[in-house]
């Protein structure tokens, strides 16, 4: 069932009822929602946000539905982030702006920047994803973070009703972590979002898997170094249309020098990096294969065969066998290595 209602410029924009999810989230979970919105430009929320009855409903926002878990119906109303432009915005002797709209999908704007040649977006290729959902958890692989590339996020406040622009400091990067997934969690929708890519491209081979990948190449073009990056995430990662995932479901815990070290006394093969202020961060996979749970399952909930990170939908999950079996493995790891591994997608 469809209802309309008139944006500010009086065009109307269609509220869905009962729809489901599935097709939404790459989890693949089945989970129906009262009330949907296809949201194309700021002019749909403004709408919203006049209507009373609406703008009280609670919301969840939705991009390419690569980084939840829905463990039930959601009784309010889901804006699904469906606009679309990539464009050059601005040019100077060092810098190639580019400015995406939040719907494009992640990959659309790698591939846009590799056919323009320009570099720095290579070693994110093929992350799933839309393009306003990168900056909120700081989609990050191979080397490249993408906070590092991004010079502004606009977006479109709920509680004022008007459209800003946070510069990079104002987004709060960090490890798989923002802003948007704090203070602003919920109150803003990513309407765009603009990177500064350099002109000057030099490759960036600083995760070692990605630099043994190519090193018979003499000097791999960006071109090559995504090819590289997308054979070695085919190699590794399942695909979300074959089988539902959402990457890594668990962030790789920092610990500090101490706390590694006693580990390493015990596990000489622990998987373990320096990190700029001191800390360590450990290879969240790496713990929980020595746990014994790559490959294993409870129900249709399962743990990668390739990829001990990443939590599958075997066929019919509900979003809440996968919390149990999240749950198992992190009960394990607390218990063997002391250490607390946090989830990483927004559980709903
Ligand atoms: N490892 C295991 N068992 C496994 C998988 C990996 O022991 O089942 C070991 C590997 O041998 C390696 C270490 O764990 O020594 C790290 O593995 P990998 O290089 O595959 O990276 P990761 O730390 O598991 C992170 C990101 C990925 C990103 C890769 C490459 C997080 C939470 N995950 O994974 O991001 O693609 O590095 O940069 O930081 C995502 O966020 O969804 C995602 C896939």
């Amino acid at each position: 069932m469809n209802s309309s209602l008139a944006s500010p410029h009086n065009t109307p924009i269609a509220i869905s009822r009962n729809i489901s999810l599935r097709a939404l989230n790459t989890f693949g979970i089945e989970a129906q929602a009262d009330a949907y919105l296809a949201v194309h430009s700021k002019d749909d929320l403004a709408a919203l946000r006049a209507d009373p009855a609406l703008s009280r409903l609670p919301k969840l926002l939705l991009g390419g539905g690569s980084n939840i878990l829905l463990t039930g119906d959601f009784h309010g109303l889901v804006l699904h982030s469906c606009s679309r432009g990539i464009r050059i915005v601005a040019q100077d002797a060092d810098t190639i702006q580019v400015c995406a709209a939040a719907g494009e999908s992640w990959q659309a704007l790698v591939d846009w920047t590799l056919q323009h040649q320009i570099g720095g977006l290579e070693n994110l290729s093929l992350i799933p994803g839309s393009v306003g959902a990168a900056p909120i958890q700081n989609i990050g692989a191979y080397g490249a973070e993408v906070a590092n590339t991004i010079t502004a996020v606009s977006v479109f406040d709920f509680e004022t009703g008007t459209c800003k622009t946070l510069d990079r400091a104002a987004c709060a990067f960090g490890y798989r972590d923002s802003v948007f997934k704090r203070s602003l969690r919920d109150r803003v929708m990513i309407l765009d979002v603009t990177f500064a890519l350099p002109r000057h491209w030099h490759a960036n081979l600083r995760y070692a898997e990605l630099a043994d990948a190519v090193s018979a190449i003499t000097a791999p073009t960006m071109q090559q170094i995504s090819d590289a990056v997308c054979a070695i995430r085919r190699r590794k990662l399942p695909d979300p249309k074959q089988i539902g995932n959402a990457g890594s479901f668990f962030k790789n815990p920092v610990v500090t020098k101490v706390h590694r070290d006693r580990l390493l006394l015990r596990d000489p093969a622990l998987v373990n990096h320096d990190q700029p202020d001191g800390s360590v961060k450990l290879a969240a996979a790496w713990l929980i294969d020595q746990c014994g749970w790559k490959g294993r399952s409870l129900g249709a909930a399962g743990v990668h065969e390739r990829q001990a990170l990443v939590l599958v939908n075997r066929g019919n999950a509900r979003g809440s066998e996968i919390v149990q079996l999240a749950q198992s493995i992190a009960a394990d790891v607390r218990q063997r290595f002391e250490v607390a591994l946090e989830v990483e997608p927004v559980i709903i």
